[in-house]
């Protein structure tokens, strides 16, 4: 649900007396309910920006201002709350606790939502594993570990969804089945997400695709053709 306006933002590295520039005067606008795929080369600050959007990072300068609010220039303990309440993340290797259930993951985190949670049984069913409820994360296939994750990312009800490479360590038609359960959700639900991958085919099911190189918006395309499977050349 979130709105998005990135004002000029810059994000640099201090490494020695190297300075690195990862974001270099990046503005852009993702209205509320989204579905937004960011792509670029490596290195051109994609997980950056995602890091910055979900208040991991702070930039040296520019405005990131999430409905309203600026979280550039949010103290930590406001910035803990916003990570914690507002943003949901899933990562490339999914990052499950090995030691709880595919139900326990996604209980954790509908417990420490503010915003009310959504029922970790329903939101499981919704991405389909209503059969592997009680599964530990060794015992699910990376695609079903995946919708764990993203079922555990949206428990909690945050208005944004970051999501960093998360097709990277799945087959192809495994990553096109968890984006589609990616894309149903937010249809479903309203919530923003802001989705970053190196395969230029799967924007096309974005209402908004940003493309970076070197640290800089280099285009944005509003609503791209309908993603066609048959199309797409892998
Ligand atoms: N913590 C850090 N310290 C120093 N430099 C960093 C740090 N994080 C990122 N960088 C540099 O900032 C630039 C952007 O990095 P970023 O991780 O955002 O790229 P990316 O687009 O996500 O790349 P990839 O597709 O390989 O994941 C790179 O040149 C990287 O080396
Ligand atoms: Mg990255």
């Amino acid at each position: 649900m979130s709105h998005i306006v990135m004002r000029n933002v810059r994000k640099t590295y201090q490494m020695g007396t190297n300075t690195i520039t990862a974001l270099d005067g990046v503005s852009i606008e993702i209205n509320a309910g989204e579905f937004v795929v960011v792509l670029g080369p490596s290195g051109s600050g994609k997980t950056t920006l995602l890091n910055v959007l979900g208040g991991l990072e702070s930039p040296n300068s520019g405005d990131v201002i999430v409905d309203g609010e600026n979280i550039a220039g949010l103290q930590n303990g406001k910035l803990t709350a916003y990570r914690r309440h507002s943003v949901g993340f899933i990562f490339q290797f999914f990052n499950l606790l090995p030691t709880l259930t595919a139900l326990e993951n996604v209980g954790l985190s509908a417990e420490m939502s503010k915003n009310g949670s959504y029922p970790p049984h329903d939101i499981l069913e919704r991405v389909g594993l209503d059969d592997r409820l009680d599964h530990y994360p060794g015992q699910l296939s990376g695609g079903q570990q995946q919708r764990v994750a993203v079922a555990r990312a949206l428990a909690k009800k945050p208005a944004l969804v970051l999501a960093d490479e998360p097709t990277g360590s799945l087959d192809v038609q495994t990553g096109i089945d968890v984006l589609q359960v990616m894309r149903n959700l937010n249809r479903e639900t309203g919530q923003s997400f802001v989705v970053v991958t190196h395969n230029s085919a799967i924007a096309q099911i974005a209402d908004r695709v940003i493309r970076l190189g070197s640290g800089k918006v280099h285009t944005v395309i509003e609503n791209p053709t309908p993603f066609e499977p048959d199309e797409v050349e892998w």
